[in-house]
């Protein structure tokens, strides 16, 4: 059965006295919601192994929110793939847009560490969006469409086998400012087609939403036919309201 997927990007928030009472509030009710739902957690890396004790035996998975590109070596402060699977992680998030404004990530470098994290046999999530002023301009689908093909070029036309796609209107995130889920079911919609365009054997694309989710707004979201996950900042950081979040996608989905 199709499942929901609804990933927590902690993001630089959290302590160890956070994780603990978080876990201990969400391991009374989750399980309740883990027949319809994947969960991923993604905490700073420091925190990873911290939480991967704490959701090991939760049917909970564990993501992390970077990945360098080498497997080991003199780079200061960077943490490599092979140090992730090893702690327990499933998922890497790449591309989100805080990386690629305040990291200078590129659409070249998000490639390479898909390439990577698919070799180690870890899924990628991968965050593509728009500016505000590329909305404004009506260049939504343009850039998305950039961003797949730089995917795409790098690893060929199998690129999006075993890869999440996460949209996330840059203007959206921690704004309090959604999407219109109308307007995200027609985008999800156009990234769907697009990936079966260029690969017809694919099955089952994911393709979550991201951007300012909050419990008022997500069954909204949820609804719509091609949003199949959500990717959440602000509103995972509190195990009460995540877990709101999670119960409506279990109702409803
Ligand atoms: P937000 O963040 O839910 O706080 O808007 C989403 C994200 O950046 O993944």
């Amino acid at each position: 059965m199709k499942k929901f997927f609804i990933v927590a990007n902690w993001k630089l928030n959290g302590n160890i006295n956070m994780i603990s009472s978080f876990f201990e509030y969400f391991q009374l009710y989750a399980l309740n919601y883990l027949e319809k739902n994947t969960i991923v957690i993604a905490p700073p890396t420091v925190y990873l192994e911290r939480v991967y004790k704490k959701i090991k035996k939760m049917n909970i998975f564990l993501g992390a929110q970077n990945v360098d590109i080498h497997l080991t070596g003199p780079f200061t402060g960077e943490t490599s793939i092979l140090m992730l699977e090893e702690i327990g992680a499933k998922y890497v998030i790449v591309g989100h847009s805080e990386r690629r404004l305040w990291h200078n990530e590129t659409d070249d470098l998000v490639a390479e560490k898909i390439c990577l994290i698919k070799k180690l046999n870890l899924t990628p999530i991968l965050c593509v969006g728009e500016t505000k002023i590329d909305k404004d301009n009506g260049n939504t689908k343009k850039i998305i469409k950039n961003q797949l093909d730089c995917i795409l070029k790098k690893l060929g036309k199998l690129a999006f086998q075993n890869i999440i796609i996460a949209y996330e209107p840059i203007w959206a995130i921690g704004t309090g400012i959604s999407a219109n889920p109308k307007d995200v079911q027609l985008i999800h919609e156009f990234i769907k087609n697009y990936i079966k365009k260029n690969d017809s054997s694919i099955k089952n694309i994911i393709v979550q939403y991201g951007g300012s989710v909050n419990i008022k707004n997500v069954k909204s979201f949820i609804i719509q036919p091609d949003i199949d996950g959500l990717l959440i900042g602000n509103a995972s950081l509190n195990a009460e309201i995540f877990l709101k979040i999670v119960k409506t996608s279990h109702d409803i989905f």
